[in-house]
Protein backbone atom coordinates (compact mmCIF):
# COMPACT_ATOMS: atom_id res chain seq x y z
CA UNK A 1 0.00 0.00 0.00
CA UNK A 2 0.79 3.12 -0.69
CA UNK A 3 -0.40 6.70 0.59
CA UNK A 4 -2.16 6.74 3.35
CA UNK A 5 -6.04 7.42 3.94
CA UNK A 6 -8.06 8.01 6.90
CA UNK A 7 -11.56 7.62 7.14
CA UNK A 8 -13.96 8.76 9.92
CA UNK A 9 -17.32 7.38 9.82
CA UNK A 10 -20.51 5.09 10.09
CA UNK A 11 -20.39 1.21 10.35
CA UNK A 12 -23.70 -0.60 9.14
CA UNK A 13 -24.71 -4.21 9.21
CA UNK A 14 -27.25 -3.32 5.64
CA UNK A 15 -30.52 -5.49 5.06
CA UNK A 16 -31.40 -5.60 1.56
CA UNK A 17 -34.49 -6.68 -0.30
CA UNK A 18 -34.18 -6.69 -4.32
CA UNK A 19 -38.06 -5.87 -5.72
CA UNK A 20 -39.62 -4.98 -9.10
CA UNK A 21 -40.84 -1.80 -7.72
CA UNK A 22 -40.23 0.00 -4.36
CA UNK A 23 -42.97 -0.44 -1.64
CA UNK A 24 -45.99 2.47 -1.10
CA UNK A 25 -47.24 3.00 1.98
CA UNK A 26 -50.04 -0.08 2.97
CA UNK A 27 -48.35 -2.29 0.83
CA UNK A 28 -46.74 -5.71 1.46
CA UNK A 29 -44.70 -7.04 -0.81
CA UNK A 30 -42.11 -10.35 -1.01
CA UNK A 31 -38.39 -9.55 -2.17
CA UNK A 32 -35.38 -11.39 -2.21
CA UNK A 33 -33.52 -11.11 1.26
CA UNK A 34 -29.38 -10.20 1.86
CA UNK A 35 -27.49 -8.78 4.20
CA UNK A 36 -23.91 -7.18 4.02
CA UNK A 37 -21.64 -4.58 5.52
CA UNK A 38 -22.15 -1.10 4.96
CA UNK A 39 -22.67 2.15 6.25
CA UNK A 40 -20.94 5.05 3.77
CA UNK A 41 -18.11 5.15 5.96
CA UNK A 42 -16.43 1.51 6.09
CA UNK A 43 -17.87 1.45 2.42
CA UNK A 44 -15.49 4.22 2.01
CA UNK A 45 -12.87 3.11 4.18
CA UNK A 46 -12.67 -0.52 2.22
CA UNK A 47 -13.09 0.92 -1.42
CA UNK A 48 -9.86 3.21 -0.81
CA UNK A 49 -7.94 -0.33 0.89
CA UNK A 50 -8.88 -2.19 -2.18
CA UNK A 51 -7.77 0.85 -4.83
CA UNK A 52 -4.33 0.19 -2.77
CA UNK A 53 -3.84 3.17 -0.12
CA UNK A 54 -2.89 2.34 3.95
CA UNK A 55 -6.46 2.86 5.23
CA UNK A 56 -7.42 3.97 8.99
CA UNK A 57 -11.13 3.68 10.09
CA UNK A 58 -12.32 6.03 12.71
CA UNK A 59 -16.20 4.74 13.91
CA UNK A 60 -18.07 3.35 16.78
CA UNK A 61 -19.76 0.07 16.98
CA UNK A 62 -21.52 -2.08 19.16
CA UNK A 63 -20.87 -4.76 21.15
CA UNK A 64 -23.10 -7.48 19.29
CA UNK A 65 -22.72 -9.53 16.35
CA UNK A 66 -22.21 -6.85 14.13
CA UNK A 67 -19.38 -4.96 15.71
CA UNK A 68 -17.39 -8.35 15.78
CA UNK A 69 -18.17 -8.73 11.84
CA UNK A 70 -16.99 -5.12 11.20
CA UNK A 71 -13.62 -6.20 13.07
CA UNK A 72 -13.42 -9.45 11.40
CA UNK A 73 -14.09 -7.17 7.81
CA UNK A 74 -11.88 -4.63 8.33
CA UNK A 75 -8.89 -7.11 9.31
CA UNK A 76 -9.45 -8.98 6.16
CA UNK A 77 -9.07 -6.18 4.37
CA UNK A 78 -5.83 -4.99 5.86
CA UNK A 79 -7.92 -1.97 7.31
CA UNK A 80 -6.24 -0.62 10.92
CA UNK A 81 -9.76 -0.43 12.95
CA UNK A 82 -9.86 2.09 15.48
CA UNK A 83 -13.63 1.84 17.08
CA UNK A 84 -15.36 3.16 20.21
CA UNK A 85 -17.17 0.71 21.97
CA UNK A 86 -20.54 1.82 22.61
CA UNK A 87 -23.45 0.33 24.33
CA UNK A 88 -25.83 1.48 21.78
CA UNK A 89 -26.14 -1.60 19.23
CA UNK A 90 -24.06 -1.51 15.80
CA UNK A 91 -25.73 0.81 13.09
CA UNK A 92 -27.74 -1.11 10.54
CA UNK A 93 -29.64 0.00 7.37
CA UNK A 94 -33.06 -1.23 5.46
CA UNK A 95 -32.29 -0.84 1.68
CA UNK A 96 -34.90 -1.43 -0.67
CA UNK A 97 -33.84 -2.02 -4.69
CA UNK A 98 -35.88 -2.12 -7.85
CA UNK A 99 -35.23 -3.66 -11.14
CA UNK A 100 -33.75 -0.58 -12.34
CA UNK A 101 -31.08 -0.75 -9.43
CA UNK A 102 -32.44 1.84 -7.54
CA UNK A 103 -32.79 2.32 -4.30
CA UNK A 104 -34.55 3.71 -0.88
CA UNK A 105 -32.57 3.33 2.56
CA UNK A 106 -33.61 4.10 6.10
CA UNK A 107 -31.06 3.59 8.69
CA UNK A 108 -30.81 2.88 12.12
CA UNK A 109 -27.39 5.22 13.40
CA UNK A 110 -27.09 3.28 16.70
CA UNK A 111 -23.09 3.13 18.06
CA UNK A 112 -22.81 5.58 14.85
CA UNK A 113 -24.52 8.30 16.57
CA UNK A 114 -21.90 8.13 19.80
CA UNK A 115 -18.63 8.64 17.72
CA UNK A 116 -17.35 11.57 20.06
CA UNK A 117 -14.92 14.48 19.26
CA UNK A 118 -13.00 12.96 22.62
CA UNK A 119 -12.71 9.08 20.71
CA UNK A 120 -10.98 11.12 17.32
CA UNK A 121 -8.38 13.41 19.35
CA UNK A 122 -7.59 9.80 20.87
CA UNK A 123 -6.86 9.16 17.17
CA UNK A 124 -4.48 12.11 16.63
CA UNK A 125 -1.69 10.76 15.96
CA UNK A 126 -3.07 8.10 12.75
CA UNK A 127 -4.95 11.30 11.50
CA UNK A 128 -2.32 13.34 11.48
CA UNK A 129 0.10 10.88 9.20
CA UNK A 130 -2.74 10.81 6.55
CA UNK A 131 -2.35 12.42 3.22
CA UNK A 132 -5.79 12.70 2.84
CA UNK A 133 -8.51 12.44 5.64
CA UNK A 134 -12.42 11.58 4.06
CA UNK A 135 -15.83 11.54 6.53
CA UNK A 136 -19.34 11.64 5.74
CA UNK A 137 -22.65 12.95 7.68
CA UNK A 138 -23.73 9.63 9.18
CA UNK A 139 -21.78 10.70 12.41
CA UNK A 140 -21.67 13.28 13.95
CA UNK A 141 -20.51 16.42 12.34
CA UNK A 142 -18.33 17.96 15.36
CA UNK A 143 -16.30 14.31 15.09
CA UNK A 144 -15.68 15.32 11.59
CA UNK A 145 -15.13 18.65 11.94
CA UNK A 146 -12.56 17.65 15.18
CA UNK A 147 -11.21 15.46 12.24
CA UNK A 148 -10.72 17.86 9.80
CA UNK A 149 -9.01 20.50 12.39
CA UNK A 150 -6.18 17.65 13.24
CA UNK A 151 -5.93 16.70 9.42
CA UNK A 152 -5.78 20.40 8.78
CA UNK A 153 -2.87 21.03 11.57
CA UNK A 154 -1.43 18.19 9.82
CA UNK A 155 -1.52 19.72 5.77
CA UNK A 156 -3.65 16.26 5.13
CA UNK A 157 -6.03 17.40 2.34
CA UNK A 158 -9.79 17.38 3.83
CA UNK A 159 -12.40 15.60 2.17
CA UNK A 160 -15.84 15.94 2.64
CA UNK A 161 -18.45 13.56 1.29
CA UNK A 162 -21.69 15.63 2.19
CA UNK A 163 -23.80 12.59 2.69
CA UNK A 164 -27.16 12.15 3.32
CA UNK A 165 -28.59 15.08 2.52
CA UNK A 166 -30.94 15.56 5.13
CA UNK A 167 -28.06 16.44 7.17
CA UNK A 168 -26.90 19.68 8.79
CA UNK A 169 -22.96 21.03 8.09
CA UNK A 170 -21.59 23.09 10.40
CA UNK A 171 -20.32 26.50 9.52
CA UNK A 172 -16.90 24.93 10.94
CA UNK A 173 -16.45 21.67 9.45
CA UNK A 174 -17.99 23.43 5.74
CA UNK A 175 -14.99 26.18 6.47
CA UNK A 176 -12.16 22.74 7.07
CA UNK A 177 -13.20 21.49 3.79
CA UNK A 178 -10.77 21.51 1.07
CA UNK A 179 -13.26 19.62 -1.23
CA UNK A 180 -16.38 18.11 -1.28
CA UNK A 181 -18.38 15.30 -3.14
CA UNK A 182 -21.97 15.87 -2.87
CA UNK A 183 -24.74 13.91 -5.32
CA UNK A 184 -27.50 16.40 -7.49
CA UNK A 185 -29.24 15.76 -4.15
CA UNK A 186 -27.16 16.53 -1.78
CA UNK A 187 -25.66 19.06 -4.02
CA UNK A 188 -29.31 20.97 -3.95
CA UNK A 189 -30.14 20.75 -0.52
CA UNK A 190 -26.56 22.16 0.65
CA UNK A 191 -27.06 24.69 -1.88
CA UNK A 192 -30.09 26.03 0.34
CA UNK A 193 -28.98 25.67 3.21
CA UNK A 194 -25.66 27.53 3.12
CA UNK A 195 -27.18 30.24 0.28
CA UNK A 196 -30.70 29.65 -0.05
CA UNK A 197 -30.46 29.06 -3.91
CA UNK A 198 -33.24 26.57 -4.98
CA UNK A 199 -32.79 24.24 -7.62
CA UNK A 200 -34.37 21.01 -9.00
CA UNK A 201 -31.98 17.81 -8.61
CA UNK A 202 -33.50 16.90 -11.53
CA UNK A 203 -32.29 19.80 -13.97
CA UNK A 204 -28.83 20.19 -12.63
CA UNK A 205 -27.04 18.15 -15.27
CA UNK A 206 -28.56 20.14 -17.92
CA UNK A 207 -27.21 23.25 -16.43
CA UNK A 208 -24.38 24.70 -18.78
CA UNK A 209 -20.97 24.56 -17.26
CA UNK A 210 -20.68 28.26 -16.48
CA UNK A 211 -24.31 28.16 -14.85
CA UNK A 212 -23.43 24.92 -12.58
CA UNK A 213 -19.64 26.75 -11.47
CA UNK A 214 -21.16 29.68 -10.45
CA UNK A 215 -23.05 27.63 -8.12
CA UNK A 216 -20.15 25.30 -6.86
CA UNK A 217 -18.42 28.85 -6.19
CA UNK A 218 -21.58 30.33 -4.05
CA UNK A 219 -21.64 26.92 -2.18
CA UNK A 220 -17.71 26.55 -1.24
CA UNK A 221 -15.98 29.47 -2.56
CA UNK A 222 -12.52 28.67 -0.74
CA UNK A 223 -12.85 24.72 -1.81
CA UNK A 224 -13.48 22.30 -5.00
CA UNK A 225 -16.77 20.91 -5.56
CA UNK A 226 -17.09 17.66 -7.04
CA UNK A 227 -20.77 17.16 -8.64
CA UNK A 228 -21.50 13.38 -9.04
CA UNK A 229 -23.88 13.29 -11.84
CA UNK A 230 -24.89 9.29 -12.05
CA UNK A 231 -24.88 8.44 -15.31
CA UNK A 232 -23.40 11.50 -16.65
CA UNK A 233 -19.97 11.04 -15.11
CA UNK A 234 -19.73 14.16 -12.67
CA UNK A 235 -18.29 18.31 -12.75
CA UNK A 236 -15.51 19.91 -11.35
CA UNK A 237 -15.27 23.11 -9.70
CA UNK A 238 -12.24 24.75 -8.19
CA UNK A 239 -11.88 28.03 -6.78
CA UNK A 240 -9.76 30.81 -8.39
CA UNK A 241 -6.27 30.00 -7.80
CA UNK A 242 -6.53 26.72 -6.66
CA UNK A 243 -6.96 24.38 -9.61
CA UNK A 244 -4.83 21.38 -7.96
CA UNK A 245 -2.78 20.33 -11.15
CA UNK A 246 -5.82 21.23 -13.57
CA UNK A 247 -6.02 23.17 -16.71
CA UNK A 248 -9.36 24.79 -16.18
CA UNK A 249 -11.40 26.20 -13.25
CA UNK A 250 -14.24 23.91 -14.15
CA UNK A 251 -14.90 20.98 -16.36
CA UNK A 252 -16.84 17.31 -16.52
CA UNK A 253 -15.61 13.79 -16.28
CA UNK A 254 -17.70 11.23 -18.13
CA UNK A 255 -18.88 7.85 -16.14
CA UNK A 256 -17.12 4.64 -17.10
CA UNK A 257 -19.51 2.52 -19.90
CA UNK A 258 -20.62 0.11 -17.39
CA UNK A 259 -23.80 -2.86 -17.01
CA UNK A 260 -25.35 -1.87 -13.25
CA UNK A 261 -27.29 -4.29 -11.26
CA UNK A 262 -26.77 -2.53 -7.95
CA UNK A 263 -25.64 1.52 -7.54
CA UNK A 264 -25.74 0.91 -3.70
CA UNK A 265 -22.43 1.96 -2.60
CA UNK A 266 -21.16 3.72 -5.69
CA UNK A 267 -20.80 6.94 -4.03
CA UNK A 268 -19.05 5.42 -1.59
CA UNK A 269 -16.59 3.62 -4.58
CA UNK A 270 -16.04 7.19 -5.73
CA UNK A 271 -14.74 9.19 -2.46
CA UNK A 272 -12.90 6.30 -1.48
CA UNK A 273 -11.25 5.33 -4.63
CA UNK A 274 -10.62 9.36 -5.06
CA UNK A 275 -8.92 9.73 -1.66
CA UNK A 276 -6.55 6.39 -2.32
CA UNK A 277 -5.81 7.97 -5.28
CA UNK A 278 -4.51 11.71 -3.88
CA UNK A 279 -3.05 9.98 -1.18
CA UNK A 280 -0.93 8.04 -3.43
CA UNK A 281 -0.25 10.66 -5.87
CA UNK A 282 -1.66 13.99 -4.74
CA UNK A 283 1.24 15.82 -7.35
CA UNK A 284 -0.61 14.51 -10.41
CA UNK A 285 -3.21 16.75 -12.06
CA UNK A 286 -6.78 16.31 -10.10
CA UNK A 287 -8.76 15.66 -13.28
CA UNK A 288 -6.62 12.05 -13.40
CA UNK A 289 -7.58 11.11 -9.93
CA UNK A 290 -11.52 11.95 -10.86
CA UNK A 291 -11.28 9.87 -13.59
CA UNK A 292 -9.94 6.92 -11.36
CA UNK A 293 -12.48 7.69 -9.31
CA UNK A 294 -15.34 7.19 -11.79
CA UNK A 295 -14.14 3.63 -13.39
CA UNK A 296 -13.81 2.74 -9.59
CA UNK A 297 -17.12 3.94 -8.87
CA UNK A 298 -18.18 2.14 -12.33
CA UNK A 299 -16.97 -1.50 -11.55
CA UNK A 300 -18.63 -1.59 -8.09
CA UNK A 301 -21.78 -1.44 -9.78
CA UNK A 302 -21.58 -4.42 -11.62
CA UNK A 303 -21.55 -5.77 -8.39
CA UNK A 304 -24.20 -6.18 -5.50
CA UNK A 305 -23.90 -5.03 -1.94
CA UNK A 306 -22.42 -2.31 -0.84
CA UNK A 307 -18.77 -2.93 0.94
CA UNK A 308 -19.12 -6.12 -0.71
CA UNK A 309 -19.15 -4.52 -3.97
CA UNK A 310 -15.44 -2.55 -3.78
CA UNK A 311 -13.42 -3.48 -6.56
CA UNK A 312 -9.22 -4.03 -5.73
CA UNK A 313 -6.86 -2.15 -8.28
CA UNK A 314 -6.25 -5.10 -10.17
CA UNK A 315 -9.91 -6.08 -10.89
CA UNK A 316 -9.95 -2.30 -12.01
CA UNK A 317 -6.97 -2.26 -14.47
CA UNK A 318 -8.57 -5.85 -15.92
CA UNK A 319 -11.92 -4.11 -16.79
CA UNK A 320 -11.06 -0.90 -17.98
CA UNK A 321 -7.15 -1.23 -19.55
CA UNK A 322 -5.68 1.45 -20.74
O1 LIG B 1 -24.14 4.75 0.71
C1 LIG B 1 -24.70 3.48 0.89
C2 LIG B 1 -24.84 3.17 2.34
O2 LIG B 1 -25.77 4.05 2.91
C3 LIG B 1 -25.33 1.78 2.70
O3 LIG B 1 -24.31 0.84 2.81
C4 LIG B 1 -26.11 2.02 3.98
O4 LIG B 1 -25.54 1.41 5.10
C5 LIG B 1 -26.19 3.53 4.14
O5 LIG B 1 -25.29 3.99 5.05
NA1 LIG C 1 -22.79 -2.29 -5.93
Amino acid sequence: PNGHVVVVGSFNVDHVWALPVLPRPGETLAGTYHTGPGGKGFNQATAAARAGARTAFVCALGDDVGGQWARALASADGIDLRALRSDAPTGTAGIYVDADGRNSIVIGPGANAQLSPAFIDEHRAAIGAANVVLTQLETPVESAAAAFALARAAGALTLLNPAPADAVVSAQLWALSDAITPNETEFCAQLRRQTGTELDPDTLAALDDAQLHAHCRALLPHGSVIVTLGKSGCFVSHADGALRGDAQACYRVAAAAVRAVDTTGAGDAFNGALAASLARAGERPFGEHIAYANRYAGLSTERAGAAAAMPNDADLRARFPS
